[in-house]
């Protein structure tokens, strides 16, 4: 009797494993000609495991010597919007966490203003350990960890990469720029297979120390919001 009960719960796991139970309670109509929503593929975990593996066995890194914790993701890496920060501060060196901090809290007020929160978007940052003092990443810290993010983003490979602050625009535009002159604009850019249109705007931790240019930052999300309705997402 146990051995067939046993037996029925393994067959009925099996099952569960084969159809997507979220949407048995889900009371939305089932698009069929869409994949589920719900789980990564395969290559794509897999893909980042490996990405997360490298930059963990970075060697000789003095930003990694002094973290208590690698600040690799966070979000739905199934999301077609991408947010990239500059570096993790304290309170993302303790939680493991990109963006939990006092800034993490303004760039959710900014995500809802747009109606997305972190669950619908993927965020990740240039540098994934913190510098001490939270002072901003050398040159030869950015170079080192660029190789990372530049791959982070293929792997994720967003139809919109938003770029938050001045660090991440020279790192993955050009040192040759300034944020004044190019947020606020879309830019089409490929990171290895990945292309993707760029918004560059305020980190919202500058967006703290400067209010009054959060009516630019503003400008910068509607653009957001109206391209996710333009490409569907
Ligand atoms: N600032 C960033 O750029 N990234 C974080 O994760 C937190 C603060």
């Amino acid at each position: 009797m146990l051995k067939k009960n046993i037996y029925n719960s393994l067959k009925l796991l099996k099952y569960y494993k084969l159809i997507n139970h979220n949407l048995i309670y889900n009371d939305k109509a089932i698009n069929r000609y869409k994949k589920d929503n719900y789980e990564i593929s395969g290559n794509k975990s897999k893909s980042l495991e490996l990405l997360k593996k490298s930059i963990i066995s970075i060697r000789n890194c003095s930003l990694k010597k002094q973290a208590n914790n690698i600040v690799f993701c966070d979000g739905n890496p199934k999301s077609k919007i991408m947010l990239v920060g500059e570096a993790p501060g304290a309170n993302e060196d303790e939680e493991g966490l990109p963006f939990v901090g006092r800034a993490g809290v303004l760039l959710d007020k900014m995500l809802e203003a747009i109606n997305l929160d972190r669950k619908k978007v993927y965020i990740s940052n240039i540098i994934n350990y913190r510098p001490p003092e939270n002072r901003r990443p050398t040159e030869e810290e950015i170079k080192r960890y660029l190789p990372f993010i530049t791959k982070h983003i293929e792997i994720i490979n967003p139809k919109i990469l938003v770029l938050l602050g001045s660090t991440a625009m020279n790192a993955l535009i050009g040192n040759d720029v300034v944020i004044s002159k190019m947020r606020g604009r879309w830019i089409e850019k490929k990171f290895g297979n990945c292309k993707t249109s760029v918004i560059i705007t305020f980190h919202p931790a500058f967006l703290m120390r400067q209010p009054a240019q959060k009516k630019m930052a503003w400008i910068d999300l509607k653009m957001i919001r109206e391209k996710k309705i333009n490409l569907k997402i």
